[in-house]
């Protein structure tokens, strides 16, 4: 069952629980004059997602959808909403509209070069190319100018059934569970840190967002920048060697 979760102004964090990884699953509605979906979800929670969404709005008002990179989490029930969705336009970067979401969709994508917006209402996004970061060619993240929302996908990926807002340490967090996907042998390595990761987290800092809506785990409330910056400290100390058993 899914947990709907008001974080900001007419932003709700949708989340399901996976208990064998747990982890959560989190997927942000947007409600505006154009109502906008961030993550799609997987297929398999689709039924938990959708039946949650329509207690918030009627489904069919769906009016965009996006998400960071072509992974199932993020997109993998795009097809799925749009069947329910008629007037929904799927919402991504420019390279995944070219090397992936052009074939994947039923419904043509807009897509989205370096800085362009989107505006749903009263909610402004500003699209932010940050390819492998958190990782994959085509990533990107939606910045929300009003509130200063920062869409950051895997970005503070935190394990548990955490709360839906804190304003704890959660980059402390975010170094548990990189720690620990770390250790596993099948999961090591899903984030690369590249020679562009610390600019690129540089970039999202300077946006300044008082509001970070990661998919796993609690959004965290205070000063993005800074966590940011501290995010780059702690990718570079886990993620800059490679993780290779001994
Ligand atoms: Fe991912
Ligand atoms: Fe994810």
């Amino acid at each position: 069952m899914a947990q709907i979760d008001e974080i900001a102004p007419d932003i709700y964090r949708i989340s399901v629980l996976a208990p064998g990884l747990d982890m959560q699953f989190n997927h942000f509605l947007v409600r505006d004059d154009e109502p906008l979906l961030f993550h799609t979800g997987m297929r398999g929670m689709f039924a938990a997602t959708s039946e949650a969404l329509a207690t918030l709005i009627d489904p069919a008002s769906l009016r965009w959808i996006s998400w960071s990179h072509f992974e199932v989490d993020e997109c993998g029930a795009l097809n799925d909403w749009l069947a329910i969705a008629p007037h929904a336009t799927p919402v991504c970067g420019a390279v995944g509209a070219l090397v992936n979401v052009n074939d994947f969709a039923n419904r043509a994508p807009r897509a989205l070069g370096e800085d362009d917006v989107l505006t749903t209402g009263t909610h402004r996004f500003r699209w932010v190319a940050t390819p492998h970061l958190p990782h994959g060619w085509d990533a990107g993240m939606l910045f929300e100018e009003r509130d200063r929302v920062l869409f950051c996908s895997d970005l503070f990926h935190q394990y548990g059934n955490v709360e839906p807002i804190t304003r704890a340490d959660v980059v402390g967090r975010y170094r548990d569970a990189i720690a620990a996907m770390q250790a596993h042998p099948v999961l090591m390595d899903y984030m690369p840190f590249t020679p562009a990761t610390r600019a690129r987290l540089e970039q999202l800092a300077a946006l300044q967002p008082r509001l970070l809506a990661a998919m796993h785990g609690s959004s965290f409330a205070g000063d993005g920048a800074a966590a940011l910056r501290a995010a780059a400290d702690v990718m570079e100390e886990l993620l800059g060697a490679p993780a290779v058993a001994g």
